[in-house]
């Protein structure tokens, strides 16, 4: 076996679960509720529009590097929807998904020591992007069973090291939303510490109960956040990878930096197709997200039925769940398990923690991004765990 040359800094990170649990789901025939991707793609004029753009030679050659301008002004007129107003030449850049927003604005932003606080449990590319710019993620622990943030707690990790606040509502893995009251409490700790806040919206309209709210609106913030969101989870999409980022001019200047040097650029064809996604299809989403309601509640209401408690989320496309009441006190072994003895994947939200605690290690993510029929066949063989029989 070949030892590791992986940087010291970078070990651990490993692969993500994410790879290990869907390559269960495909060796085992398992359906898949651990990766959140929808299994039905977004509405067809947006698919047609990404056909026409590449047969008809629109972004098959490099695009500008900011991203290409009909789709930053799409952007830009998508974020006055909550009042922001961003300028398309200099606040508004196309990024490969979000997922290169977060690490360009990690690179640009963190240095060697810096301290980032972010929301646990997180999202897997936070911690590895910090670790990438060489600084330090600071959970702020969201506690179970209602994952509410504890605004004290986030005050208290604030050091004279704390660099930026890295939020995400809606919150991945939990479904949380943050609430006004904690959004304004965030944004006076930022505020007091002269902090700069990257918020990664990308489940901004997938919400069920409440409107989003982007922290940039709040007063103050506009100046010091670094908004990102992707055309994947809300067009249903998420293999284009056409995200992006809005700010002030001086912050987006910095990620574009960092950005030139990631990708340059990306999806050419895909900008024009998310342009016609962000001026023609936005009903289409808000009827993904009605849909998304009732799967939500047709999958938490499985879930209890079976004797699992249920964290409902506000927002996303996951639902938390606690398997201690099944007698499982580990949810990887579940997890891991699950495949096998029922054909159903699951993620254990373990990975999702940097200091997991007791309670945490029985908490599972399942993903309700799947259609009706998928989700009902997924809870039928779930039966089996608490019948004792195999139904999968
Ligand atoms: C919280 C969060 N941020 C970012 C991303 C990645 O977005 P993209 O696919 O646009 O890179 C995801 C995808 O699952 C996510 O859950």
């Amino acid at each position: 076996m070949v030892a590791s040359r992986l940087v010291p800094h970078l070990t651990g990170l490993g692969t993500t679960i994410f790879a290990e649990m869907s390559s269960l789901a495909t060796s085992t025939g398992a359906i898949n509720l651990g990766q959140g991707f929808p299994d039905v793609d977004g509405p067809p004029s947006i698919a047609r529009a990404a056909a026409e753009a590449v047969e008809s030679g629109k972004g098959n050659q490099y695009p500008p590097g900011l991203g290409i301008p009909e789709l930053r002004a799409a952007i830009a007129h998508h974020q006055r929807q909550y009042g922001l107003s961003y300028d398309v030449d200099s606040e508004v850049l196309v990024t490969a998904g979000a997922t290169e927003g977060i690490a360009a604005a990690m690179l640009a932003f963190v240095d060697t020591d810096d301290e980032v606080l972010a929301l646990e449990p997180f999202y897997d590319s936070y911690r590895a992007t910090i670790a990438m710019a060489r600084g330090r993620c600071v959970p702020v622990c969201l506690q179970a069973p209602d994952f509410r943030l504890d605004v004290e707690r986030l005050r208290a990790a604030v050091s004279p090291k704390t660099k930026v606040i890295l939020l995400n509502s809606p919150h991945n893995p939990t479904g949380m939303v943050l609430t006004p009251d904690e959004l304004k409490a965030i944004a006076d700790v930022a505020i007091e510490h002269d902090l700069i806040v990257v918020s990664d919206e990308v489940y901004e309209h997938l919400t069920f109960d409440a409107a989003h709210i982007p922290i940039a609106t709040l007063p103050g913030m506009r100046e010091r956040t670094v908004t990102l969101s992707s055309a994947g989870k809300s067009f249903s999409f998420t293999g284009w990878k056409v995200g992006w980022a809005t700010g002030p001019a001086d912050l987006i200047g910095d990620v574009r930096t960092t950005k030139q040097f990631l990708t340059f650029v990306s999806a050419g064809p895909f900008q024009y197709a998310v342009t016609h996604a962000l001026t023609h299809e936005m009903d289409w989403v808000k009827e993904l997200s009605t849909s998304l309601a009732d799967r939500r509640d047709q999958l938490c209401d499985g879930l209890a039925a079976l004797g699992m408690d249920v964290f409902r989320p506000a927002g996303t496309y996951f639902v938390t769940t606690d398997v201690g009441p099944l007698g499982f006190d580990d949810a990887m072994t579940f997890c891991r398990e699950l495949p096998h003895r029922c054909g159903v994947v699951a993620v254990p939200c373990s990975v999702f923690y940097d200091t997991p605690g007791v309670d945490e290690r029985r908490l599972v993510r399942w993903t309700f991004s799947k259609q009706e029929s998928v989700l009902a066949d997924a809870l039928h063989r779930l039966t089996s765990l608490t019948s004792g029989t195999s139904a999968g």
